[in-house]
């Protein structure tokens, strides 16, 4: 389905090699890249933050989705923005003001996105609908690429029919492959962030294994 976007994680990308894997996906097919911020502390790992984001951005040439599992969110907005991401995810169970954040990431000029952990339902965003631009459905426990898939079709079914004509994307993150990819799409979801999935068995130097992946997602 050709209206489904993409969203390949470089969360699985060689990290020496971010540059060459970015350009990589984009020429295979991307529609948008998925860059997980994670801090150590709201996720039990840790990545990287605004100068490797910024430096990421002069390699993206469609849509820089930037995923923060991080705590607390706001004191970075402005730095992310600077950064160049077009889409700033924050997750809802964050801090006590989700509401405040999707305000001040609308404010600093990007699209703002709301994530909502596996054990979060999907009403907790019932009240930030008109505030944000994506709500992104954890199908893992947010931290590491390649875990398993976690069911959260009916969240998915729930939050399309809150969501109602509202130009709002549902965004799938977490064990995403051509087997799960169906289920959600199949719910609602129009963008599937996939890792391991795109990335496995590719390398930059053979990059049209990428595209493969991508295609049969
Ligand atoms: C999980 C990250 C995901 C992750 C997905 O904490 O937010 O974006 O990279 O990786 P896969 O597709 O391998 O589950
Ligand atoms: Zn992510």
């Amino acid at each position: 389905d050709r209206s489904v976007k993409i969203a390949p994680s470089i969360l699985s990308a060689d990290f020496a090699n971010f540059g060459a894997e970015i350009r990589a996906i984009e020429a295979q097919g991307a529609d948008w890249v998925h860059v997980d911020v994670m801090d150590g502390h709201f996720v039990p790992n840790l990545t990287f933050g605004p100068p490797a984001v910024k430096a990421f951005r002069r390699h993206v040439t469609t849509v820089m989705d930037v995923h923060l599992m991080i705590a607390p969110v706001d004191p970075t907005i402005d730095a992310y923005a600077e950064a160049g991401a077009d889409i700033l995810t924050a997750h809802v169970e964050a801090g006590p003001h989700i509401h405040r954040t999707l305000q001040a990431i609308r404010g600093a000029g990007m699209k703002a996105g709301v994530a909502l952990n596996p054990g979060t339902p999907a009403e907790a965003v019932a009240h930030l609908l008109d505030l944000a631009d994506l709500v992104c459905v954890m199908t893992v426990n947010p931290g590491f690429g390649g875990q398993k898939f976690i069911d959260m079709t009916a969240k998915v079914r729930t939050l399309r029919a809150m969501i109602g004509d509202r130009p709002v994307h549902i965004e799938i993150d977490g064990g995403v492959d051509p087997q799960t990819a169906p289920l959600v799409v199949r719910a609602g979801a129009d963008v599937l962030v996939a890792g391991s999935a795109v990335f496995k068995g590719g390398s930059v130097d053979a990059p049209q294994v990428y595209g493969d992946n991508i295609r049969a997602i």
